[in-house]
């Protein structure tokens, strides 16, 4: 039996002969290029993830009000009720872990960003501060500040490992970027990319989409896919190597990212954790987002719909929400628990179904672009192993601090390029005023630190480089008593006309 006959064949009893209707009208050339794609199908898996699909998308998702209840208070840290003392403990212990090469982290950046719908990796975008560095120069820079902290405060030279989990959409792009960028100045050998697996996406009734005549509609298998990838590319053995044990993992678009931050790395670690999630306070509670909490017992992300709106309004004794700890995909992982992830537990997480607009060839070989959702795509999420961890903790931070993500273009409700911008620029005013300095307006006026309504349109620019501070620290030395005009910003040119003079403004 030919290559063609026994793929005929495979495709037929998946309940996928379709897929070869155009075959006829592919070029020698282009049978050979859609052969060998459709070679490296598992024609059984395939039929199962056909199938789970079909059934996922023809029912709505559980309410799991009965089964969940919020994460106890024991397990959670938070920077604005746990004591001071507290907090500086768990930044020693982030920053001695760190300094000894035990801590890496890990970019989840392979999503296609359809929202943005820019046609290159959403780390590669200039979100328009004055600076114009991308999401990745910001990340790169961060590592560069959080090493040299760790180094000065134990005086021993340290390496953070980035490891960078892409797609195929993200892969030769990011490396092209990276390289043009001369790794930002990093080492690299010590930024790892890998790149997870892609899936097919499906129809509502379990078909696979031709997004051509000789193409199928392959999505990257979610940002859970991670796991697979870590195996798939020996990552973890990689990290053994280097000897890092904690891994602080993060997505691309959260322009606040405190990466290998010490304080929420210190807490785990003081706790004995092997899994921990950073949360914000829910901003109110129709918000959709996931909510850190357990279910029957053990811990979870519960997504926005699948909590009643009378539970998600429930208010605790002083007024907060009782499901308040909203997932900021900003998780803490041992290197032994994602061993045990990936040795045991990685092909019992769940499927989640994303429905989306997947262009397609349709039944006459018409090129379709659609309007509305067409298609599944089924994604796996990086938090779905949380249920697997024997010692999980939460750590809640201040959100207008630590979350503010670009998902959307402008002109979009919320996280957009202008909304991560000014809060990117906001924070920074913030670290200017409570280092003792003023920030003048254009006309000469005085700036608060805190945005008023009326000057949202128009935030006042004040950027600072993480290579000069990485979360407000060591500006007071630099700035007390300045007048600062803006657009104000510090990067590493101006901290040296600041440190040559004793007085003065800039
Ligand atoms: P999102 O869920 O926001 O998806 O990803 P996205 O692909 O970036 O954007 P849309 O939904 O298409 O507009 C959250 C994080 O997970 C990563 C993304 O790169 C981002 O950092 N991700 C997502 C992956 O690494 N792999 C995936 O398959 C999906």
């Amino acid at each position: 039996m030919s290559r063609l006959e026994q793929l005929q064949r495979g495709l037929d009893s998946a309940g996928q002969a379709h897929v070869l209707r155009f075959w006829s009208e592919l070029s020698e050339e282009q049978q050979e290029v859609f052969l060998q794609d459709l070679v490296l199908l598992d024609l059984q898996r395939l039929k199962e993830h056909c199938e789970a699909a079909s059934r996922a998308a023809a029912g709505p998702a559980p309410t799991l009000d009965r089964v969940m209840e919020p994460v106890p208070p024991e397990i959670t840290g938070s920077v604005t009720r746990s004591d001071p003392e507290s907090l500086t403990r768990w930044e020693d212990e982030g920053l001695l872990q760190i300094s000894k090469n035990r801590v890496a982290v890990l970019l989840l950046a392979g999503g296609q960003g359809t929202r943005l719908g820019v046609p290159y990796p959403k780390g590669m975008y200039d979100v328009g501060l004055p600076s114009r560095k991308t999401l990745y120069q910001i990340q790169a820079e961060r590592i560069h500040k959080i090493q040299e902290l760790a180094e000065r405060r134990h005086g021993s030279k340290c390496t953070v490992p980035w490891y960078i989990m892409t797609s195929e959409f993200t892969l030769t792009p990011t490396q092209t970027f990276f390289k043009q960028n001369n790794y930002f100045g990093l080492e690299p050998s010590d930024i790892i990319m890998f790149e997870q697996r892609m899936i097919p996406a499906v129809t509502f009734d379990g078909k696979v989409i031709l997004e051509g005549k000789g193409k199928i509609a392959m999505a990257p298998d979610g940002n859970g896919g991670l796991y697979q990838a870590l195996v798939d590319h020996k990552v973890l053995e990689d990290m053994k190597q280097r000897e890092v044990e904690y891994l602080h993992v993060y997505c691309v678009d959260n322009i606040l990212v405190k990466m290998a931050d010490p304080v929420f790395i210190g807490f785990c670690v003081s706790r004995g954790a092997d899994c921990g999630a950073k949360v914000v306070e829910k901003a109110h509670p129709a918000e959709p987002v996931g909510v850190v909490c357990r279910v029957r017992g053990v811990p979870q992300v519960v997504e926005y719909s699948e909590i009643p709106p009378e539970t998600a309004q429930l208010r605790g004794p002083e007024g907060e929400l009782v499901y308040r700890a909203g997932n900021i995909c900003n998780h803490f992982f041992s290197r032994t628990f994602l061993q045990d992830v990936a040795e045991k537990f990685k092909d019992q997480l769940k499927q989640h179904v994303a429905r989306k607009k997947v262009p397609f060839v349709d039944s006459c070989g018409n090129q379709v672009k659609p309007t509305k959702p067409n298609g599944i795509k089924m994604e796996k999420f990086v938090f779905d192993v949380f249920p697997f961890s024997r010692n999980f903790v939460v750590f809640e931070v201040i959100r207008k601090d630590e979350f503010s993500p670009l998902k959307n273009t402008d002109g979009a409700a919320s996280d957009t390029p202008t909304s991560v911008r000014t809060s990117l620029m906001d924070q920074h005013r913030r670290w200017v005023c409570s280092a003792g300095a003023s920030l003048l307006d254009e006309d000469g006026n005085i700036v608060g630190p805190e945005t008023s309504e009326s000057s949202d349109q128009h935030p006042v620019k004040c950027e600072i480089s993480p290579l000069v501070s990485y979360f407000g620290e060591g500006l007071e030395q630099l700035l007390k008593g300045k007048k600062l005009q803006t657009p104000f910003v510090l990067d590493e040119k101006t901290t040296k006309v600041l440190q040559g003079q004793s007085s003065g403004d800039l």
